[in-house]
C-alpha cells in the first residue's frame, strides 16, 4: 500500500480506502462489516469513510463499535462523516451553522470518536451562504472536533468562493473535495476541478470507483440478484443499467474486459488502477458488500506494474470520453 498526501496537507491517506455507503447495515450486518475493516487496515488501509445519511446513522453505528471492538489506536487510521441529510426536519439538513454543529456532535457519538479527521460538506447548501458554512466548519476545527473539512461534488466556482472567504477572514479552508471519479464519470473532475489542484492544492477521495459495480463486468449478463441493484431503494441504479444509456456502458465494459485480459488483469483491477494512476487522486475509496469483494479489489495493487501508459492510450480509444484539457485559452 502506498501513502499520498491529501492534497497539500500534510496527512497521508492509504491510496486505497474503505467506505460503507449501501453496504453496512443494508448488506453488511455488524460482523461482516467489522470483518472487512480488519481485513482493510490489515492490509495498510487507514482511512474509513461514512455519512450521517448512510443507512440513517445506523451505518456510523456499525463502524463506530467496529472501531471500538479493533481497538486501533486512534493515531493509526483517518475516518469521516458527512453533513448535508440529517433528518426530515427543516433544522435537520443543509449547511447550516445549526446543522453542520448538530450533525458533527451526533457523528462523534455514534461513532464514538473524540474527532473526525476529515468532515465533508456532502452537498451545496443554495440555502445557506458559503460563508456560514466556513465559519461553522472553521469553529469545529477550533474547537477540535474536526482535523480538516472539505466538500463533495461542490461546483469549482463555490470551492474557490470557500477558500476566498477563508483567506479573506483568516478562517480554515477546505482541504479537500469527495467527488464521484471512475471510467465512465469524468468530466468535473479532471476538467472542471483542473484549477482546484493546480491552485487550491485541493486533495480527492473519490467515490464509486467501478461505477457501482459496473466496471466489474457483473452486470454484463444482467442484473445478478445479491447485487446492489437490487437492494431496497436503490432500483434507480437498475433503471440505469438497464436504461439506453446504460446498455452502452455495458458493451463498453466488455471491450474493457477484453483488454484487461490482455493485459494480464481483471476488469475490476484495471478500473481501479485507471483512478489511481490520475495524481490529483489522493484516495480511492473502495466499496464492497462482502470480505471476498474487498481482498479482490486490494489485490489490484499487485498487477499495478502491468498499467503503463500504453494500457491508458488504449482505454481511451474505448471509452473515447477523455474531458478536453484546460488551458488558458479554453
Ligand atoms: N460523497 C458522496 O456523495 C458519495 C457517494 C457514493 C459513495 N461515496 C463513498 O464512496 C465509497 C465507495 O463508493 P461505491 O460503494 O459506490 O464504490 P464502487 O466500487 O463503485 O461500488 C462498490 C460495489 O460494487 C460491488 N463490487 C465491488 N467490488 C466488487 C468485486 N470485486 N466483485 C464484484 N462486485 C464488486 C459491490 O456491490 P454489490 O455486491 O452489491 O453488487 C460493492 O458494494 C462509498 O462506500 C462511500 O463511502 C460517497
Amino acid at each position: 500500500m502506498q501513502y499520498r498526501r491529501l492534497g497539500r496537507s500534510g496527512l497521508k491517506l492509504s491510496e486505497l480506502s474503505f467506505g460503507s455507503w449501501v453496504t453496512f447495515h443494508n448488506q453488511a450486518g455488524y460482523e461482516s462489516a467489522r470483518d472487512m475493516m480488519a481485513v482493510a487496515y490489515e492490509s495498510g488501509i487507514n482511512f474509513f469513510d461514512n455519512a450521517e445519511v448512510y443507512a440513517e446513522g445506523q451505518s456510523e453505528i456499525i463502524m463506530g463499535k467496529a472501531l471500538k471492538d479493533l481497538a486501533w489506536g486512534r493515531d493509526t487510521y483517518a475516518v469521516s462523516s458527512k453533513v448535508f441529510w440529517g433528518g426530515p426536519k427543516p433544522t435537520q439538513r443543509g449547511l447550516s451553522r445549526k446543522h453542520v454543529r448538530d450533525a458533527c456532535d451526533a457523528a462523534l457519538r455514534r461513532l464514538q470518536v473524540d474527532y473526525l479527521d476529515l468532515y465533508f460538506c456532502h452537498r451545496p447548501d443554495i440555502d445557506t451562504p458559503v460563508e456560514e458554512t466556513v465559519r461553522a466548519m472553521h469553529e469545529l476545527v477550533l474547537q477540535g472536533k474536526i482535523l480538516y473539512w472539505g466538500t463533495s461534488e461542490w461546483s469549482a466556482q463555490m470551492i474557490f468562493e470557500a477558500h476566498g472567504i477563508a483567506r479573506q477572514y483568516g478562517l480554515t479552508p477546505p482541504t479537500m473535495e469527495q467527488p464521484e471519479y471512475n471510467l465512465f464519470h469524468r468530466e468535473r473532475f479532471e476538467h472542471e476541478y483542473a484549477r482546484c489542484y493546480s491552485e487550491l492544492g485541493m486533495g480527492t477521495t473519490i467515490w464509486s470507483p467501478l461505477a457501482s459495480g459496473l466496471l466489474t463486468g457483473k452486470y454484463n449478463q444482467g442484473i445478478p440478484k445479491d447485487s446492489r441493484a437490487t437492494v431496497k431503494g436503490y432500483e434507480w441504479l437498475k433503471n440505469n443499467f438497464e436504461s439506453p444509456e446504460g446498455k452502452e456502458k455495458i458493451e463498453r465494459t466488455k471491450a474493457l474486459e477484453g483488454l484487461a485480459k490482455e493485459a494480464g488483469m481483471s476488469l475490476t483491477h484495471l478500473s481501479l488502477l485507471w483512478c489511481l494512476h490520475n495524481p490529483n487522486v489522493s484516495t480511492v475509496i473502495l466499496g464492497a458488500s462482502r470480505t471476498e469483494q474487498l481482498r479482490d479489489n486490494l489485490a489490484a495493487l499487485k498487477v499495478a506494474k502491468n498499467f503503463d501508459t500504453s494500457l491508458v492510450e488504449r482505454i481511451e480509444k474505448i471509452m473515447q470520453n477523455k474531458p478536453t484539457a484546460w488551458t488558458h485559452n479554453a
